[in-house]
């Protein structure tokens, strides 16, 4: 299963992705048959969101077969199966990045294996740095859209069309009622929740005081390193999304502008709470 891309000599990841899909559940079959509803990807300090989960299953990435592993300190690696709620997930406690030096369809593949494992939507959780200036730190954000400044694209190179479309349409990423359904929740129990458009970026320098004005000017209200290339994947093979953001710090004419990776995990774990009751709710 080699295609050749024309004066390339090496053989590209997507080439043979279906076996490679069909290794990684065949080797998480082994640890659990669990039949998966819905996946969740924990972000930068929010491993703690699922307390509680009955955990059937917990597999260390470095384990399953063509996982990235992660590098980066509050990022730790796992995958688990379990029940929550009365419904059965596959929780992805850490993601890789794409500044780690993975490539966008390298990072996407665990979104890959969670569709094949049964999950018919993912619930997908960021920090990010706030650019609307009414969001505060430790507010939240559900997306209702992005904007992509990755140059990466996670669907370049040969389509499988078994797994989705070769021009998959974004009209509507994020499920409409699963956003509407977020705020009330939110509301209800007086979170402070937003929604708004997020910004990916490639990271990992946090940006400029230009970069943030410009993020902003050019329609985003929170700035983050990952997410979107998984929001793209998981709409090409036709799961119902579902993004939040903790705002971890702010980046607009109001603020200082100095960030830094502990603040952000402190910050993501203050507001984790909060999110864990809002999707709770949701599943
Ligand atoms: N920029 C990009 N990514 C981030 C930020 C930020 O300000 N905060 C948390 N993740």
């Amino acid at each position: 299963m080699c295609n050749r891309v024309a004066g390339h000599s090496r053989i590209l990841m997507k080439d043979n992705i279906l076996e490679k899909i069909t290794e990684a559940v065949g080797f998480i079959r082994t640890k659990s048959a669990l039949s998966v509803h819905s996946g969740i990807i924990l972000g930068s300090g929010l491993g703690d969101l699922v307390e509680g989960m009955g955990v059937e299953a917990e597999v260390d990435y470095a384990e399953i077969p063509h996982f990235p592993i992660s590098t980066i300190p509050g990022h730790s690696g796992k995958l688990m199966l379990g029940t929550w709620n009365e419904k059965n997930f596959a929780v992805m406690q850490g993601r890789v990045h794409y500044y780690e030096g993975y490539s966008s369809q390298q990072i996407t593949f665990p979104v890959r294996v969670i569709k094949a494992l049964g999950a018919k939507e993912i619930f997908l959780t960021n920090a990010s740095g706030g650019l609307n200036p009414d969001f505060k730190s430790g507010d939240l954000m559900i997306v209702e859209d992005h904007i992509n400044l990755n140059i990466d694209h996670p669907l370049r190179g040969k389509n499988e069309e078994s797994l989705g479309p070769r021009f998959p349409d974004q009209h509507q990423v994020y499920d409409k009622s699963l956003i509407s359904k977020g705020l009330e929740v939110a509301a209800k129990k007086n979170i402070t929740c937003h929604s708004g458009v997020y910004v990916g970026v490639t990271g990992p320098a946090y940006e400029t005081p230009a970069e943030y004005r410009y993020l902003r000017m050019i329609g985003g209200d929170a700035v983050g390193m990952s997410t979107v290339h998984e929001a793209i994947v998981a709409n090409h093979c036709g799961m119902r999304i579902f993004c939040i953001s903790v705002i971890t710090n702010e980046g607009n004419a109001k603020a200082s502008f100095i960030v830094s990776h502990e603040g952000v995990i402190d910050a993501a774990q203050a507001a984790g709470r909060n999110m864990a009751l809002i999707i709770k709710e949701l599943v």
